[in-house]
């Protein structure tokens, strides 16, 4: 979910609408919006998308100060009821919320039993507590500041008191909430990007801090009422990153970027000798520890699959990939001297900042691979490296996700030089090389529609097979198709399909092979074979080089590690299209968000 707010001077309706639209990648079941003027507090909610919010909004509600919400439903499916602002029982006092309150019905029965709450949410117990305390202390600040103290879980909120049109209470745990300032008025949001339109002055805000933001000015404070000081930052994003163009859809505009993104890492990555130039303490960190441990997930998982291959086979420091969301409850046996890396595009995924937070209380290190660097990840890390890939809005991951591998690929060189090892192998030279292939790859994406014309215009179900370093890269293949057109669809190793899936093959299911290895083309192809001889309409997609006439499609030569940035491409596309001939939504597919930040 994503939450913005405004105190002004001037009308708040579209200053909100504008922030929430940028904020629909944290989610976008349901979206509303609060506003206060001379005739009260006026809640506005849809369920559905900020557009339909907008026509739902009445010019008579517009007003100087308000607080808006865009919802991935956790507690309570997505209805108009569910969705934010929620008002107390009196309508005194309306939030907004983002994050999970975890012990919220341990607090409605000790200290609120008889309220009787209006909707399924974790959220409405926060203001109806906020009442019952303003009830018996009057004062709106220290009652707010006490509510806050007796919630455990993650939550950034806003608060507006219809008795107090000077204030809106903001408060923050583990989710992601910064205020932005202006002159004359002040802002809060989930994130920059959202009110890049009015500011690009922000002060970050910390775990367990409440603000009171008013027009004029903003206090920061601990729980306790102590003051705290914060100088702000000027983000640094220019507005037309985050805006479509010419494009028909985000996923094709940053698709397109990434061999600009690559080239960019490049350089960022590059000193003046044409050497890798990586802050020397990552160095020392990889070059000191015995095991690394990478933690992410969904794409980001996938970009650690190829990862482990980089850093092991280059750096030779053995390697162990995991799932964020399972990691605490099977906790591997750590080596003496563990490092863990943290991949996330977002930087604020909920499950890995579980991770990060009981690995730092048990005293590791921590590295965050991201592309937001002031993310709650990179901020609560050691240390940070950056992605460089510029925002990426749509929901499914792409030029995140070989940016990831560029930096794993240029960190694993930089771990091996570091220890001496003498290698072949310029991940500088190498990517430029690939950054070049990407690019002949998104001008033919004719012949990509026709593919998936061809293979996915009436199937129910797809596979995609692929052997070492191709296998990771038929995961992520799978995940982007079923991500944004709904067919079911799954990786898997060319070897593993005959033990058991096999049996799904039918006349005509499509099977997606990736033939970019030497050491395995022989193999991948036998697998290809046994599922044709089943009826599948098997589809290849070679590296020149190891082609055959029958391939549906070839990728230009690139150096074998370094394939997956290429053939990744390719299966991006074709999800693109089998995703617009079946009119889904590719930006904002159904039931998902960008930025997932609940566990
Ligand atoms: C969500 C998104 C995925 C993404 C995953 C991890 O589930 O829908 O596309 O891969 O989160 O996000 P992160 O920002 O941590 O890379």
């Amino acid at each position: 979910c994503g939450i913005v707010g405004y105190i002004g001077q001037n009308e708040v309706q579209d200053v909100l609408l504008k922030g929430l639209e940028k904020l629909e990648y944290r989610g976008y079941d349901s979206a509303g919006i609060a506003t206060f003027n001379d005739q009260g507090v006026h809640v506005t909610k849809v369920k559905g998308r900020i557009a339909t919010l907008r026509d739902e909004v009445e010019a008579s509600t517009e007003g100087t100060m308000g607080i808006g919400h865009t919802r991935w439903a956790t507690h309570g499916a997505p209805s108009k009821v569910n969705a934010h602002p929620h008002q107390s029982t009196s309508k005194r006092f309306t939030i907004v919320h983002n994050g999970v309150i975890e012990n919220y019905e341990d607090v409605q029965k000790e200290y609120i039993p008889d309220v009787q709450l209006q909707s399924e949410t974790d959220t409405e117990i926060i203001v109806q507590l906020l009442e019952k305390l303003v009830e018996e202390q009057q004062d709106v600040e220290a009652a707010f500041r006490k509510a806050i103290s007796l919630f455990k879980g993650s939550y950034a909120v806003a608060v507006m008191d219809a008795q107090n049109p000077d204030t809106i209470f903001v408060a923050k745990n583990k989710s992601p909430l910064l205020v932005g300032l202006g002159d004359d008025f002040n802002v809060v949001s989930s994130d920059s990007l959202a009110m890049l339109h009015v500011t690009n002055e922000f002060v970050e805000l910390e775990d367990k801090e409440v603000v009171l933001v008013e027009r004029n000015s903003v206090q920061i404070k601990k729980l306790d009422g102590t003051k705290v000081e914060r100088d702000s930052f000027t983000a640094e994003i220019d507005e037309s990153d985050i805006e479509k163009g010419t494009y028909p859809h985000f996923m094709l505009k940053e698709i397109d970027e990434q061999p600009f993104v690559i080239r960019r890492i490049i350089q960022e990555y590059q000193d003046e000798n044409d050497n890798i130039k990586l802050d020397p303490e990552v160095r020392e960190a990889m070059k000191d520890h015995d095991r690394v441990y990478i933690i992410a997930c969904g794409t980001s998982y996938h970009a650690g699959l190829v990862g482990k291959q980089f850093i092991e086979k280059l750096a030779q420091v053995p390697v162990e990939v995991h799932v964020a969301s399972e990691f605490s409850y099977n906790m591997p046996l750590l080596s003496e001297k563990p490092l863990f890396i943290f991949i996330s595009q977002s930087g604020e995924t909920a499950d890995s900042r579980a991770v990060l937070v009981e690995i730092k209380q048990k005293g590791y290190k921590a590295l965050t691979i991201t592309n937001v660097p002031g993310s709650t990840l990179s901020r609560e890390a050691d240390y940070t490296l950056h992605l460089h890939a510029g925002p990426e809005i749509a929901v499914a991951s792409t030029k995140a996700y070989t940016a990831q591998m560029a930096v794993l690929a240029i960190l694993a060189v930089d771990t091996a030089q570091a220890k001496g090892l003498q290698l072949e192998f310029n991940p500088l030279s190498e990517l430029g090389i690939a950054a070049n292939a990407m690019e002949a790859l998104t001008d033919q994406k004719e012949q990509l529609e026709d593919i998936a014309r061809t293979y996915l215009s009436t199937t129910r179900n797809c596979f995609f097979i692929g052997r070492s370093i191709d296998y990771y890269v038929g995961l992520e293949g799978a995940l982007k198709l079923k991500e944004i057109s709904y067919i079911q669809a799954e990786g898997f190793a060319g070897g593993e399909l005959k033990h058991g899936t096999i049996a799904l093959i039918e006349e005509g299911t499509p099977v997606m092979a990736l033939a970019t290895q030497e050491n395995v083309n022989y193999s991948i192809r036998g697998n290809v074979k046994e599922v044709a001889a089943r009826g599948a309409n098997p589809c290849v997609i070679s590296m020149k080089g190891l082609d055959q006439e029958s391939d549906a499609f070839v990728i230009p030569h690139v150096h074998e590690l370094l394939t997956p940035l290429v053939s990744v491409v390719p299966y991006q596309l074709i999800s693109y299209y089998a995703a617009l001939h079946r009119d889904c939504d590719v930006d904002k597919p159904r039931n998902l968000a960008k930025s997932v930040t609940v566990e």
